[in-house]
């Protein structure tokens, strides 16, 4: 083979260094990564220090990152690819409850509370009871369905950001009632900024771009015989609903926190003063009903 001379040339020859990768996924993915990056180099056209300020925010990005902080994810999030792999794979059958990205402040061991517990272990913020069932996409309750919540409170953090926080605040599981109901005493959340001391941020920054989420509660179900969802439970009175950072927003997610009088007869235990009430079903697509089908390079 002749040394490639020209760009193109280059571009060729770099496909065709898998051309014998016996694996057809991994050929079809590095092919078709090589041919998307040199496309991208050719149309940008990038200088040498341009290309060196991109290894740095590479690197910079690797040395961020542990177990408590994914910069590759929020790359991941913020360049919308989250969003997309999540609409891609959304193959759902209809009815049932959309998902969205997780985020990086789940944290393994929520406790096991019961039904109607309060998931705040610190005061502040507007008490909201949060309500609903666990169904199938043709209406049966599903029993035993684990809920696991995640939010953030008044001062914007989630408990694993907020050193002065209990390690279990705004967080819980949840098991649902024979009739697939469930419900816990949580708080208003509020917007906020997406981790932005890092290059994610200076990126944002320097493209005039700003890192607010809307407010939202994390909600992940999962239960036997059906496919686990990740969600949010998004406020519709919330700013940044049409410019969320990462583009997780989806309009069958967004519900009305409904104010609730003080001396309104089903207000919960240990709140006293205006709360508010939102109530939002959780419907699962059964396993067996995915369907898949990726074409020549199909998945496994
Ligand atoms: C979150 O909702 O917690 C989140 C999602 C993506 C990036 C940052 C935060
Ligand atoms: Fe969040």
């Amino acid at each position: 083979m002749n040394a490639p001379v020209g760009p193109e040339q280059i571009t060729a020859a770099a496909i065709a260094s898998f051309d014998n990768c016996r694996d057809p996924r991994a050929r079809a993915i590095l092919q078709a990564l090589t041919r998307h990056l040199h496309a991208l180099v050719t149309e940008v056209n990038p200088t040498q220090l341009e290309w060196s300020q991109a290894i740095e925010a590479l690197n910079q990005s690797g040395k961020l990152t542990n177990e408590h902080r994914q910069e590759f994810v929020l790359w991941s999030d913020v360049l919308g690819l989250s969003m997309l792999i999540d609409a891609i794979a959304a193959d759902r059958p209809s009815g049932a409850t959309e998902s969205t990205v997780i985020g990086p402040f789940w944290a393994v061991g929520s406790p096991l509370r019961e039904y109607g517990a309060d998931i705040r272990e610190q005061p502040g913020g507007d008490p909201v009871w949060v309500h609903g069932h666990v169904l199938s996409v043709d209406g049966r309750p599903i029993a035993q369905a684990e809920l696991d919540v995640w939010q953030n409170g008044p001062n914007r953090l989630y408990a694993v950001q907020d050193p002065g926080a209990p390690e279990a605040h705004l967080r819980g599981r949840f098991l649902t009632r024979p009739d697939g109901s469930y419900a816990f005493l949580a708080v208003r959340p509020t917007p906020y900024p997406i981790p932005a001391d890092g290059p994610v941020g200076r990126m944002l920054e320097a493209t005039d771009r700003h890192p607010w989420r809307p407010a939202h509660i994390h909600v992940a179900v999962s239960a036997e015989g059906y496919e686990p969802l990740a969600t949010h439970i998004f406020d519709a009175d919330s700013e940044y609903l049409d410019s969320d950072a990462v583009f997780a927003v989806k309009p069958s997610l967004i519900r009305t926190f409904v104010p609730r009088a003080p001396r309104d007869p089903h207000c919960p235990p240990g709140v006293s003063g205006e709360w508010f009430s939102v109530e939002m079903d959780l419907v699962l697509a059964d396993r067996d009903a995915r369907r898949r089908d990726h074409g020549s390079t199909q998945r496994t």
